[in-house]
Formats: structure tokens, C-alpha cells, sequence
């Protein structure tokens, strides 16, 4: 059954219809980029040898769940005769015989050297999804590409989020407020442009200015400047998701302050910086009591990597004790952080494991286990030496910065408050120099405490 596709109102609408030769639309998640993009797609399938090409930074992000590949077939397979061709990421249209008239297909480059495959193609729509994922030589090479014979004018179109460590940054910096890193309203879909000679960029109002500038007087030579705008789009924009799917929108908005920025509100300029994550501004109250509330207690270690750190000095080894409270809440109880020996920090792990029992009751002890088999040992040692407690090790994913994100939300809201203590002001100068500070051993420690607190996969059952 056949449901009708148009572009929603305001920049997907814009997008859409903009005659600039490179279009790159969004710098938020959730805007309909991706949709939007494949829309594009269809203005000129029934144009005869007409082709497009979808390209993604790797194979995985066309086919994984809900991507490219899922999207394209959410898309066309309303389309009368667009026919997929599964193996082979493609859709071919056709005419009534079953004639291919067009293609629309769904490539990666991941690697530079990807590029000798493209070698003397002719791509008249050329698209990427996620630009920001792409190097600029990347970009640059695969629209030397951008050609057609089919008659229709070749152009390229890009997605991309914000990424304040990107070229694209620098390639759309006119289309953004260099003071708050936010897309000026009044330039979305404005047209500029630019001539890149020697790898420098240089960009006018006009392509008049740019003839004069270069002295290009031929007809061929007059072609080569290109026309650029940038589209402004965020998930506010995207009604349709909105009204399907609220949760996507209170997902956004309760991420951390940096990754709320860039998704949420399309900011170019913010990156990580210290303070970002956690301010001590932000802590609730230090307690002079401990709660009567608290319904789950973690202590989590960051063991010291080895003993002796660059300068000499043993490294750090981190415990942080957390308690979730019945009203929500969090407290960090108690931190250790201290410079030992590894015969020392197995003392320390068990006698804080005795002394926590008896102070706190049920604790989970969570412990990191390094990657590969000297990692598992040591794992299944520690449970072993520290039998009787309730202890897991778990193997770390992701990026410190990427682990400390749930955490950092909750105590950007508010929710953390700490027990009055010694360890006070050397944590928290810790958490707030993050991710910037040298040490981060508190920190680790309180991500995956406080991971470990929320994962659900354990009972934490007090004996009474
Ligand atoms: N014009 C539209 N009509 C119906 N649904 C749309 C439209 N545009 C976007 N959507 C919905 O919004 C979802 C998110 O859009 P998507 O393009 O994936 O966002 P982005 O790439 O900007 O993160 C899509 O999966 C689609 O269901
Ligand atoms: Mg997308």
C-alpha cells in the first residue's frame, strides 16, 4: 500500500528545493537528515542513467538496525517501481517493462585507499550521511567524482552533527555564530561560493566575484567554482518524530551538558572542556549524616594500571563507594584514593570490603578486568581472595568520557550529594578538571560505581 511521502515544513522542505550544487543540512540529531536525504533522492529517478550514491564512514552503519539500508526501504518501498536489490545495496527504478531506468545505491569508504575504487566513476548525486565522519580529502576527492551525462545538473548533498574538531566546522564557520557555536538563523540556506585551488578554499557572495578574483574567462573555467549553503535542522524540526516517538526528544534533553549541546541544540563550537561534566556547584548538599534511605550500595575500584607510574611514583588506585536512595537521590559516601604498591591495594580492596560490610551492610564490590587472558586471571584471583562479598569485574567499554556520561547527567541535575569527609576537595578538583586533568582514577571509579548501581542485572538483597 502506497502512503504518500512528502518533506515536512521548514528545512526539510528547504533542503529539498536548494539549486546550491553542495548542500549540508543539520548539525543536530533527530532533524530528518537521513529521511530527508533519501527523499532527495527520488526528484530524478525517472530520469534515464540517472544514479545516486549514499555513501557512510563504514559497511555497518548502512546495514545495522534502523540505518541507511533499513530507512531506504521504510522510504521507497513505497515507491511504485523501486525495486530492491538486497545483496547488492542498491535499488533499481524502472519503467513498466522492468527496465532500469535509475539507481540509487548504498556504499561505504572507510579508508583513504577506498578511494582507488572511484577512480574515474561519474556520480551525478553524490550523498553522505554524517560528513563529519568523512576527512576532508575524503570529501573533496569523491566530488571530483561529481559528474553526470545523464543531463541532470550533478550536485552533492551531506548530513552531518556538530563536531567542533571537524574540517567541516571550518568548510560552514559562515553559516554559524563564532561567539555561541549556534547556526545563524537568517544564512540557513543562503548560497555561497567557493573555489578550492592548492587545497586552499576560497569563498565570495557570487561566482562573478570569483571569475574576476582568478581570471577565469572560458566557459569550462566559469564552471568551477561551486555554490555551498548550509541548512539549519534539529529534532524540533521534525514533527513526525516528535508526535511518533516523545521519548527520542526527553532522550536528548537528558543528556549531559556536552553531547546536549551538540545534538539537542546544533552546537558547533563545545567540546569537551573541564568543568563540563561535573561542577561542584552541582552537588546537592555534603551531608553531615549518612542517609537511612540509601537502597543499593557500589564500591567501585580503579586499580592503578601498574605499580610505578611515569615519574617514578606508585600510581593511583581509586575506590568510591555510591548509594542510590530510595528518594532517588545519590551519595557519594566515601573515596580512596591513594598511591600503593599492588600487594598493598589487594590489602586495601579486602579490608575496605570488611570495614564496608560492617558500616554499610550490603555492598557490591565492582572491580575493572583488563582485556585478554592476564585480565581474566587476575579477575577470577580477586573473587576468589575476596570470597564472601557480593564482587563482580567487568571488562570496560567505550571511551572514559563516554562511561562518565550517565553519571554526569545525573549529577548535572542535581541528584549527587556527598558525605562530609577528608576526601572532599581533592575528588571533587578531580571530577572538575575532567576530562582534562591529568588523573582520572576518581573519576573511572565513579562512572562504573554508578554503571554498575543502575545496570539492573543484580539483586542487592540485605540481610536483616
Ligand atoms: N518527511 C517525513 N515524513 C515522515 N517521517 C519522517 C519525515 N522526516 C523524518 N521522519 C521520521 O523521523 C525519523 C528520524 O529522521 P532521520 O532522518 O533519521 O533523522 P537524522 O538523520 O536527522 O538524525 C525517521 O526515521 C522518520 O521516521
Ligand atoms: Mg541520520
Amino acid at each position: 500500500m502506497a502512503k504518500e511521502i512528502s518533506p515536512q515544513e521548514g528545512p526539510q522542505e528547504q533542503f529539498l528545493s536548494t539549486p546550491a550544487d553542495i548542500c549540508i543540512y543539520g548539525g543536530a540529531a533527530g532533524g530528518g537528515k537521513t529521511y530527508g536525504m533519501l527523499m532527495d533522492a527520488l526528484h530524478y529517478v525517472n530520469v534515464k542513467g540517472f544514479g545516486a550514491v549514499f555513501f557512510r564512514h563504514n559497511h555497518n552503519q548502512i546495514f545495522s538496525q534502523g540505518g541507511l539500508w533499513d530507512t531506504s526501504i521504510e522510504l521507497y518501498s513505497n515507491v511504485p517501481n523501486a525495486i530492491p536489490g538486497f545483496g547488492l545495496s542498491h535499488w533499481r527504478f524502472t519503467d513498466s517493462r522492468n527496465r532500469t531506468i535509475s539507481r540509487v545505491s548504498f556504499k561505504h569508504i572507510e579508508r583513504d585507499q577506498d578511494l582507488r575504487k572511484w577512480q574515474g566513476s561519474q556520480i551525478c548525486g553524490l550523498y553522505f550521511d554524517e560528513l563529519t565522519h568523512f576527512s576532508e580529502k575524503q570529501f573533496f576527492y569523491m566530488l571530483s567524482r561529481n559528474r553526470s551525462l545523464c543531463g541532470v545538473k550533478p550536485y552533492m548533498r551531506a548530513s552531518c552533527n556538530p563536531d567542533a574538531e571537524s574540517w567541516v566546522a571550518k568548510f560552514i564557520e559562515w553559516w554559524i555564530d563564532l561567539a555561541t557555536g549556534y547556526p545563524i538563523p537568517e544564512r540557513s540556506g543562503k548560497i555561497r561560493w567557493f573555489i578550492r585551488q592548492d587545497e586552499v578554499i576560497t569563498w565570495a557572495d557570487t561566482r562573478e566575484e570569483l571569475w574576476e578574483r582568478f581570471n577565469l574567462t572560458t566557459k569550462t573555467e566559469r564552471d568551477k567554482p561551486k555554490s555551498v549553503t548550509f541548512i539549519a535542522a534539529s529534532v524540533y524540526d521534525n514533527k513526525a518524530l516528535i508526535e511518533r516517538d516523545p521519548g527520542y526528544l526527553a532522550n536528548l534533553e537528558a543528556m549531559p551538558l556536552v553531547e546536549r549541546e551538540r545534538l539537542l541544540h546544533g552546537n558547533w563550537k563545545i567540546k569537551p572542556a573541564a568543568g563540563l561534566f561535573f561542577k561542584r556547584t552541582q552537588v546537592g548538599k555534603i551531608l553531615d549524616a549518612l542517609p537511612t534511605d540509601v537502597i543499593r550500595w557500589v564500591r567501585c575500584w580503579d586499580l592503578a594500571a601498574s605499580e610505578k607510574s611515569e615519574n617514578g611514583d606508585p600510581a593511583y588506585t581509586a575506590g568510591v563507594l555510591i548509594g542510590k536512595r530510595s528518594n532517588g537521590r545519590y551519595i557519594v559516601a566515601d573515596v580512596i584514593n591513594r598511591q600503593m604498591a599492588a600487594a598493598d591495594v589487594r590489602k586495601t580492596i579486602l579490608m575496605t570490603a570488611q570495614m564496608d560490610q560492617t558500616r554499610y551492610g550490603n555492598v557490591r564490590i565492582r572491580l575493572p578486568q583488563d582485556p585478554g587472558q592476564a585480565g581474566k586471571e587476575q579477575a577470577q584471583s580477586y573473587i576468589r581472595f575476596l570470597s564472601g562479598f557480593n564482587v563482580t569485574t567487568e571488562l570496560e567499554s567505550g571511551s572514559k568520557q563516554s562511561r562518565a556520561e550517565p553519571v554526569a547527567a545525573q549529577w548535572q541535575a542535581g541528584n549527587f550529594d556527598l558525605l562530609n569527609g577528608e576526601w572532599n576537595e581533592p575528588y571533587l578538583l578531580q571530577m572538575e578538571n575532567f576530562p582534562e586533568g591529568k588523573f582520572k582514577d576518581m573519576v573511572d571509579a565513579s562512572a562504573n560505581g554508578f554503571l554498575e548501581l543502575e545496570s539492573g542485572k543484580y539483586d542487592f538483597h540485605f540481610s536483616v
